[in-house]
């Protein structure tokens, strides 16, 4: 595909939701974890991601995973409830997301599964732990760490966490449109996701994202997530990658609705490759192998 192609997995839930029950959120009522949920996990897509990357690169089964940057824990129950032999330790620094994702739990899954998921408060450099089959860094959290040898430790104690035959997975995005400043709008289920890419340093690489989420009514939750990020591009991840000790790094790229309404945009669908394209914006995979 040629430069200037649009495939935009906006960031970054792509299905699309029924038609909005307009009216009934506002600014008061609404919950900024559950809305984030809303507009940009997709979490049994990823599930299957997951055993997909593991099927092409692991080693034996995947069934206990780390999901550093956890958040409200999302994906760690996801992948509790997927199989009953998978388990999952999210990490995550912020006491408070991490206690509405442990409240949540009993409604996302049964007493059982719900003991096969740990949400520990703690810094991903820092928490240990045995050791896993696979180390999630979604949602391009690990952007935080904005100099090199800053993200090399952080892959060197992703890869550590990792038994013989695991795999390390994150995701990244880029793309012509990503070095702009500008707004991205998508109206959900009874509110507006926006996607704020508020401010670039061609300089130093760093970006200020922001998401804000308005209402039917006019109210809006403004900057109710704010990222202070580094916009690394994949030669420069690959290539920290195999110096943080990792032998491999394999990228997954995204394929392309080729027709109808949606031309142009993410199929969802990722296949490893060494050829990119020119998109305006893109989400990828990096999957390493230690
Ligand atoms: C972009 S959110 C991602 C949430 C979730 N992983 C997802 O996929 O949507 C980034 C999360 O990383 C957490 N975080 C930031 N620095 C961290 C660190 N050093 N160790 C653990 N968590 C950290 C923040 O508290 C925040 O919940």
């Amino acid at each position: 595909m040629s430069s200037g192609t649009s495939k935009r997995s906006e960031k970054k839930k792509k299905n699309k939701k029924p038609t909005p029950a307009k009216g009934w959120r506002t600014a008061e009522t609404a919950d900024r974890h559950e809305l984030y949920e809303l507009s940009v996990q997709n979490v049994d897509a990823e599930v299957d991601l997951v055993q997909q990357f593991f099927a092409d690169l692991g080693e034996g089964a995947c069934q206990r995973v780390r999901e550093d940057f956890c958040g409200t824990g999302q994906f760690s129950a996801a992948w509790a409830a997927s199989e009953e032999n998978r388990s999952a330790i999210g990490i995550d620094l912020d006491q408070e997301v991490l206690e509405w994702g442990r409240e949540r739990l009993a409604n996302r899954l049964n007493e059982e599964a719900q003991s096969r998921v740990t949400l520990l408060e703690g810094d991903v450099l820092e928490v240990g732990g045995d050791n896993v089959d696979a180390v999630l860094a979604t949602n391009f959290s690990y952007y935080l760490f904005k100099t090199r040898s800053e993200l090399k430790a952080y892959f060197e104690a992703a890869r550590k966490h990792l038994r013989p035959g695991g795999i390390f997975i994150m995701d990244a995005y880029g793309g012509s449109e990503s070095f702009e400043e500008q707004e991205e709008e998508r109206d959900l289920d009874g509110f507006t996701y926006v996607w704020d890419q508020n401010h670039y340093n061609p300089i130093t690489g760093d970006v200020i994202n922001h998401i804000h989420f308005r209402f039917p009514d006019g109210t809006e939750l403004n900057k109710a997530f704010t990222y202070e990020w580094r916009l690394w591009t994949l030669p420069e991840l690959q290539e920290l990658l195999i110096e943080a000790g990792f032998s491999t790094s394999q990228v997954y790229w995204e394929g392309t609705i080729e027709e109808g309404e949606d031309e142009g945009e993410g199929d969802g669908e990722f296949k490893q490759t060494r050829v990119g394209e020119a998109c305006q914006g893109w989400i990828a995979y990096l999957v390493a192998q230690p």
